[in-house]
């Protein structure tokens, strides 16, 4: 009931951070750097299903020359994140409601510096594969949206979706490094930021996955 209750009232509470997110991406693309006040070689960075936005915060907020945007499908978890960035006056960090599939219709070619895929749904039974964010269909997306040698930083607890991404990533010619299977207990962890989800896990005992996957388009 209480649930019930507070999703009613995702739009008013959606409506008072107006500023923070944008409900028509798509006009955005190829000036987002434009758009939100920011200088034209300035740094973008997107994050793929923020969740509730304590990645992306503390993030931004180490990173204050580099523009952050931060996309997630579901509009009561994202409002999490929003009202997160608000209060904390974050001023580099915009939000987008929506699904990675529409990332193209958002973003121009080599628009994006780097993205981040934090805890991304494994979807695990075998007919799903093509849902993955790792999935090669939107690694072609990735590699278009972003500059030559833009990055893609993956993080999992999952051995199946790891083992799937790193085939996956080879196989649409990015170049791996920093692969970990450990991060919290290797040489990568020093300034790495966790996410919730990151946390919920590392407090199970479940080791995380990590890894760089640099795009090889030529400039
Ligand atoms: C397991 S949660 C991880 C949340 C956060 N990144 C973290 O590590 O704590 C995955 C998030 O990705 C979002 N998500 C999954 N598929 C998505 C898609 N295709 N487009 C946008 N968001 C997506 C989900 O709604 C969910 O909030």
């Amino acid at each position: 009931m209480t649930r019930l209750r507070a999703k009613r009232h995702i739009p008013e509470r959606m409506e008072r951070c107006a500023g923070r997110w944008f409900s028509t991406p798509a006009t955005n693309k190829g000036k987002w750097r434009e758009v939100c006040g920011f200088p034209s070689d300035c740094e973008l960075y997107l994050e793929i299903g923020c969740g509730k936005g304590k990645f992306c915060c503390e993030t931004a907020l180490n990173n204050p020359d580099a523009l952050y945007i931060a996309l997630e499908r579901e509009s009561s978890v994202i409002l999490a994140a929003i009202e997160k960035a608000e209060s904390l006056q974050i001023p580099n960090l915009f939000f987008v409601n929506s699904d990675a599939k529409y990332l193209d219709d958002y973003f121009e070619e080599g628009e994006v510096n780097r993205i981040y895929l934090n805890f991304s749904d494994p979807w695990t039974r075998k007919k799903k594969p093509k849902r993955r964010l790792t999935y090669r269909d939107f690694l072609k997306v990735y590699e278009k949206i972003m500059v030559p040698g833009g990055q893609v930083r993956f993080k999992t607890d999952n051995d199946m979706l790891f083992d799937f991404s790193l085939t996956e990533f080879k196989e649409c010619g990015f170049v791996l490094s920093e692969v970990t299977r450990d991060l919290h207990n290797s040489e990568y962890d020093g300034d790495n930021i966790r996410t919730e989800f990151e946390q919920k896990f590392a407090d199970q005992g479940i080791p995380i996955k990590r890894c760089v996957a640099t795009s090889g388009k030529s400039a």
